[in-house]
């Protein structure tokens, strides 16, 4: 028999800022994976934690004038840290692990000496480039327009010694664990990892994974000047939780084989490369599976703290409540995809998919026990042909959800569920209940029908309880549901409610939100927080080598219109149009701003374009001219918008 046990992951986070509404994403979606497989009947552990380590955090203690610890702790566990987060948020995670915990910095040291001890780890000189944010290093050749290819940002130089894993010795396996198995999903991703960093010129590099240029790290026991790189640190974060290389855990044996990793896209290379390697390495078995999720990403770009266009998950979770937060980031965004995050879209979901259909009907469904029957509904088993379809789709649903839950697919187990949500409320207008009651005969078909919508709320909110439990635990309160008519079993079969289930009309379980009102006043809390950030722009002072007016007028500045445009590959920053410029022919410019836009937001688009530059090759690939974008930065971070014309310029047009 399928032993019944899961362990789920999300990444352990950095606790160098507060996080937002992406790593929010995240530990939503893994705490409802973790719920669903508890309500399947699983022994389910799930961890989460924070990846205390590293330059980043040193840094960011350094200005605020504290200790690294003194800063994660007031990040982890001060006033609405994380913790305060996850408990806001209703994460049901089993374990939280800090880097920082006593038993994992031991752990750290006694892995990193048996890789050593089996030649795995050896010491040699680093040099290359690094970036701090990512905490990544990359050779020369593997930038991209010299940033890190990562995340787009500026790198350092970075010179000293090091000690080195010989991820090169497990290249082979690593690419048959991604190629020849499930291991790493959305299946997508995997040539992107083996085309890039195994298959690419000069094979899979070995991975730099001591540092000696700063000190907030785990020291390496035999050679204290160095300490262990964060990323080999946070990776084992995934078994020492569980009691890799210490005692303050038991249950490797028991979870490990059926871990399953949520990870965001960006990390996807750590997770399902250097992991498996180390985990080859140390000869330990391998987690069961990686998924790498997608960004949601703001106006094009990604959210993130460094870039200071974060979305806050308190503001977001206080105003509109936990559950339609959770409910909404589950709903509205492909799990392996990037989704376009706005508040219009949020408040949107949460009106027509929370009040209106599902919040209605339950409002509805129990108002019309109370008002016909005095709340307590009796089972009279009066069944009509027009039931037929509405009890199909209910008795089908637990099926058609497990499959796309098993898949990760959360988005379409929702829309399965709102399927029946939408179809139920159909039947109440094609029952018409207020007509049967006028009929004394009808008494029992009147029972029966809305006997039926109650089964269809009970089975809707078994299935929905991993996504919003508080509110299905209402909800199930509203309609009488006996312990026993809320589990697993009792979503497969219709009829399960007992005879004389007594409702409790309450207050709307998702009260409609005014979406102007609420929309002004989150732009205005946006505006502020913007505006406090908003640094002083520093112009270019005339001098004698600034342009004059006549060099300024040989540039040739026109219209032109995105016939097509997509990103390069293997590179994380550029994008390739191919544009109309009025001469009849095609004219391909490169430009590395996909970090700030995607390339299905520009096709149609008027923008503005220098031409009479020389052609420029970039990734091989030949770039006639530039576009013209306004830059600006914002919290220390770049920000750009490409210049956008009015549609009606026509492409060719001159600019003077
Ligand atoms: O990378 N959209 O930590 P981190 C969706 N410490 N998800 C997002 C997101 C966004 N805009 N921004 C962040 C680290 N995330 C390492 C991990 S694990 C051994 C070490 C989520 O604080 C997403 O899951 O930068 C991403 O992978 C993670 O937060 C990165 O968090």
């Amino acid at each position: 028999m399928e032993e019944k046990v899961f362990y789920i992951t999300t990444p352990i986070y950095y606790p160098s800022d507060k996080l937002h509404i992406g790593h929010t994403y995240c530990t939503v979606a893994t705490d409802a994976m973790a719920r669903y497989k508890r309500l399947t009947g699983y022994d389910v552990m799930f961890l989460t934690g924070t990846d205390e380590h590293g330059q980043k955090i040193e840094d960011k203690a350094k200005e605020a004038g504290v200790t690294p610890k003194e800063f994660v702790d007031r990040i982890v566990t001060g006033e609405r840290g994380i913790l305060d987060l996850w408990k806001l948020m209703n994460i049901s995670n089993d374990r939280f692990i800090r880097t920082t915990d006593e038993y994992h910095v031991k752990a750290i040291q006694r892995v990193f000496r048996r890789m050593y001890d089996k030649g795995d780890i050896y010491k040699g000189t680093y040099k290359g480039k690094y970036c701090k944010p990512c905490e990544s290093f990359w050779t020369e050749s593997q930038l991209v327009d010299g940033k890190c290819p990562d995340c787009g940002r500026e790198v350092q130089d970075a010179e000293e010694e090091a000690y080195f894993f010989r991820a090169s010795k497990y290249a082979g396996r690593v690419r048959d664990l991604l190629t020849g198995t499930d291991f790493l999903e959305p299946a997508s991703r995997v040539n992107e990892m083996v085309n890039n960093f195994i298959d690419c010129e000069g094979g899979l590099q070995d991975l730099c994974v001591s540092r000696t240029s700063f000190t907030w790290g785990i020291p390496v026991d035999f050679d204290e000047k160095h300490v262990v790189y964060v990323w080999l640190d946070a990776l084992f974060n995934y078994m020492t939780a569980l009691g890799l290389e210490n005692d303050a855990h038991d249950d490797l044996d028991k979870y490990w084989p059926h871990a399953v990793h949520f990870v965001g896209k960006e990390i996807v290379r750590f997770h399902s490369i250097y992991w498996p390697a180390f985990l080859m390495s140390l000869d330990l078995p391998l987690p069961r599976k990686v998924y790498g999720h997608g960004w949601l990403v703001m106006d094009g770009g990604k959210m993130s703290k460094s870039k200071g266009n974060v979305v806050d998950p308190y503001i977001l979770a206080e105003r509109f409540g936990v559950d339609a937060l959770r409910f909404f980031l589950l709903r509205t965004f492909p799990f392996g995809s990037d989704g376009n995050f706005s508040n219009e879209l949020l408040i949107n979901t949460i009106n027509v998919d929370l009040a209106n259909d599902l919040g209605n009907l339950v409002s509805r469904s129990t108002a019309m026990v109370e008002k016909y029957f005095g709340g307590a509904l009796p089972k009279t088993g009066v069944s009509e042909p027009v039931d037929e379809e509405l009890l199909a789709m209910a008795k089908a649903l637990r099926g058609r959800y497990e499959a796309q839950m098993e898949r990760f697919q959360f988005q379409n187990a929702l829309e399965e569920i709102f399927k029946l949500i939408q179809r139920a409320n159909k039947y109440i207008d094609e029952t018409a209940p207020w007509v049967l009651a006028k009929d004394e005969a009808k008494r029992d078909r009147l029972a029966a029908v809305l006997y039926n919508l109650l089964e269809t709320v009970r089975i809707c909110a078994v299935l929905l309880t991993p996504f919003m439990p508080a509110s299905c635990d209402k909800i199930f309160d509203q309609i009488g549901a006996a312990a026993c008519e809320r589990t697993w079993d009792s979503a497969a079969a219709f009829g399960v409610l007992h005879d004389g289930v007594t409702v409790r009309k309450g207050e709307a379980v998702f009260p409609r939100i005014d979406a102007e009102k609420e929309l002004a006043e989150l732009e205005a809390l946006e505006a502020a927080a913007k505006k406090g950030a908003a640094p002083a722009i520093e112009l270019e002072p005339y001098a004698a080598e600034s342009v004059d007016f006549d060099t300024f007028c040989k540039s040739d500045f026109r219209a032109v219109k995105v016939k097509a445009c997509e990103a390069v590959k293997k590179s994380e920053k550029l994008l390739r149009f191919t544009l109309d410029d009025g001469s009849g022919a095609d004219r391909q410019i490169l430009s590395g701003i996909h970090k700030f836009y995607e390339p299905e937001q520009l096709v149609g688009k008027t923008l503005l374009a220098i031409l009479n530059l020389p052609p420029r090759k970039m990734m091989g690939l030949e770039s006639c001219g530039m576009l013209i974008s306004a830059v600006h930065r914002e919290n220390g971070e770049e920000k750009l918008h490409l210049v956008i014309l009015d549609d009606a310029i026509p492409a060719g047009a001159k600019m003077c």
